[in-house]
């Protein structure tokens, strides 16, 4: 197994996954035994951070949902997040709505939260960045997310991400309407960071 600084990544087979390796964690393709996690991952709290509709609690069949998703690996893919040191599921990632013509395409993740604030989501972006620029060769990646989620933001930054614009009071929640942030990364700078 190789360990690469933060955002550069190697790719290994392991128990027959295609992996990409980090140095304190790897994205993997996910198994069974991941599903269970995702909906102890997936409290109240999380999903009012994690998603923009309203956060009610994962349906009881979410798991075989989400194991029955179509694969569309073009277009769509989840990684498992998994740590080198221990081989913990902690969280997910990936890239949805990809547009092709325009090589953009938008990014999503979650860390448990346990695991979180420790830098495990900044590296598990780059990763994921350094797949959709150098596999994919995308020429745009970017996000959304809103202003009430500081560490999202921060890790955004941390990896590279620029403030693109907000939408204003584009949701409501906690009692509280909020803006949303959009974040994007352009290939180049990516490569010459
Ligand atoms: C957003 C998320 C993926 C980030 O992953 P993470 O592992 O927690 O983040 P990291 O530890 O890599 O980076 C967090 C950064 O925010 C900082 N931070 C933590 N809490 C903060 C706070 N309340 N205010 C400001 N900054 C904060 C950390 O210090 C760190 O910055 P640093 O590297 O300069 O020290 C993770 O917190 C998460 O899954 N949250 C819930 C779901 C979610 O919000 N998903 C994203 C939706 S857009």
């Amino acid at each position: 197994m190789c360990a690469t600084p933060c955002g550069r990544s190697t790719f290994t087979l392991k128990k027959g996954l295609s992996m990409i390796d980090g140095t304190r964690v790897r994205l993997r393709a996910y198994g069974k035994s991941d599903y269970t996690k995702i909906l102890d991952y997936l409290d109240f709290e999380t999903m009012k951070l994690y998603r923009g509709e309203l956060p009610l609690p994962p349906p009881l069949d979410y798991e075989a949902k989400w194991a029955a998703q179509e694969y569309k690996p073009n277009s769509l893919y989840d990684w498992a997040i998994e740590t080198i040191d221990g081989g913990h599921y902690i969280g997910g990632c990936g890239y949805a709505r990809v547009d092709w013509p325009s090589r953009v395409a938008e990014i999503n993740i979650f860390i448990g939260k346990p695991w979180r604030a420790q830098g495990y989501g900044r590296e598990a972006v780059s990763l994921l960045l350094d797949f959709m620029f150098k596999q994919m060769n995308l020429n745009k990646v970017f996000l959304k997310t809103w202003t009430f989620n500081p560490t999202a933001v921060r890790c955004y930054e941390r990896c590279g991400f620029v403030h693109e614009g907000r939408l204003r009071q584009q949701i409501f929640r906690d009692g509280d309407y909020h803006d949303q942030v959009v974040m994007g990364l352009l290939r180049q700078e990516w490569l010459s960071a």
